[in-house]
């Protein structure tokens, strides 16, 4: 290496972090902080319209006047809130999947390292709610609270923290539709629907007593949990992405970007995971689900067991589908997207059906509502 000063400073390296000194015009060197200095000198006289408004655009979109338009904030104190709803629904499952050894056991049957991911997409969702309300704080605006609809009691089995809590995972109807709009060609945005991979209707998906290890219940609990996971997660990939063209701030842009990306890559894991429950070899009173599998059992995807269902297990990356128009190729994309399908209301219409939210009271539904109205109202202000 040489040690030479004067001939490394007129030599470019391609992995050099430091600028060298910039040729001007006429050949001779001009050291980079004048260059800038005379640029500013030169005054916007000397500047394309085009560029200074680019500027100006660029300083208000990345937060320059620290001021979010009425949209934006709209957007971030719904995300806000779903977080929070978002996290406590995974902290119940954390608890159980770590501290409830017959339902930690029946998670291991789809994957062994359920129960770790389970925690992990846990501390996802406290991150996730933490940093937007950070974030709104940081901007002047109010951070979203929902301490007070803290009521509902949450599972008795062994492993539940006790403590109230906001969303009820007890008796849900648990949407599994999405297993086969991954697999199709069709998008909601085009009115297609798709049918239910299996029918979970008004089922627990974590225990409320004590079930025996290895048992079908605790077994079909589980199997119903690791569907739930996906459905969660792929609604917010969804909402994320429902909110990406109606973002002002490029910062907040990043945001929507950033954590809406989270919430695909957990929706993945869960898809596949999902596919490997086990089939649960009988029916049981307190879980009316119906039989759709061979031999009257309640069919899980994963076991191979109906040779008239294809085999779709492992084909989880998003098949390419109709987006934007069907006059365009198919493509391989977070679906739906539109508002109506995908947005805040949309979710919080999803949700509440789903009975994630069974013994809340009105005025938890009147502000959900609200925020939401407002999150899909939002409009990028050009
Ligand atoms: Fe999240
Ligand atoms: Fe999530």
């Amino acid at each position: 290496m040489s040690n030479d000063q004067t001939s490394s400073s007129s030599e470019t390296h391609p992995f050099s972090s430091t600028k060298s000194a910039q040729p001007n015009a006429c050949g001779s060197t001009l050291g980079r902080r004048t260059f800038m200095k005379r640029l500013g000198l030169a005054g916007a006289a000397a500047l394309p319209a085009g560029t200074l408004l680019m500027s100006q655009m660029g300083a208000r979109a990345a937060g320059g006047s620290s001021r979010l338009t009425s949209g934006d904030v709209a957007i971030l104190r719904f995300l806000a809130a779903a977080e929070i709803l978002e996290t406590d629904l995974w902290q119940q499952y954390t608890e159980l999947a770590l501290g409830n050894l017959p339902y930690l056991k029946a998670l291991q049957q789809l994957d062994g390292d359920m129960p770790t991911y389970v925690n992990q997409n846990t501390r996802d969702e406290f991150s996730h709610q933490n940093f937007i309300n950070h974030y709104l704080m940081s901007k002047g605006q109010k951070a979203v609270n929902l301490e007070h609809f803290r009521t509902l009691p949450g599972s008795q089995a062994t492993g539940s923290k006790g403590g109230k809590r906001l969303t009820n995972l007890l008796n849900l109807t648990v949407d599994t539709s999405w297993f086969n709009r991954y697999r199709f060609p069709g998008n909601p945005d085009f009115g297609d629907s798709f049918a239910q991979i299996v029918d979970l209707v008004n089922v627990p998906v974590i225990p409320n007593s004590d079930l025996p290890v290895g048992s079908d219940a605790i077994q079909f609990i589980a199997n119903a949990a690791g569907f739930h996971f996906a459905t969660i997660e792929q609604g917010g990939s969804s909402l994320y992405a429902s909110f990406a063209p109606k973002v002002t701030s490029t910062e907040v842009g990043r945001i929507v970007a950033a954590i809406g990306g989270t919430e695909i890559m957990h929706f993945l894991l869960w898809e596949d995971k999902a596919g490997n429950a086990p089939a649960v070899p009988g029916l049981f009173p307190q879980l009316p689900v119906a039989p759709n599998g061979p031999d009257g059992n309640t069919f899980f995807p994963g076991d191979g067991t109906d040779p008239s269902q294809p085999d779709f297990t492992n084909q989880i990356m998003p098949a390419p589908c109709k987006f934007i128009s069907t006059n365009l190729p198919l493509c391989s994309i977070v679906r739906p997207t539109l508002t109506a399908n995908a947005g805040a209301m949309a979710a919080v219409a999803g949700l509440t059906a789903s009975g994630l939210f069974n013994g809340q009271n009105s005025g938890f539904f009147d502000l959900l509502a609200e925020l939401a109205e407002e999150a899909d109202e939002a409009r990028r202000d050009e």
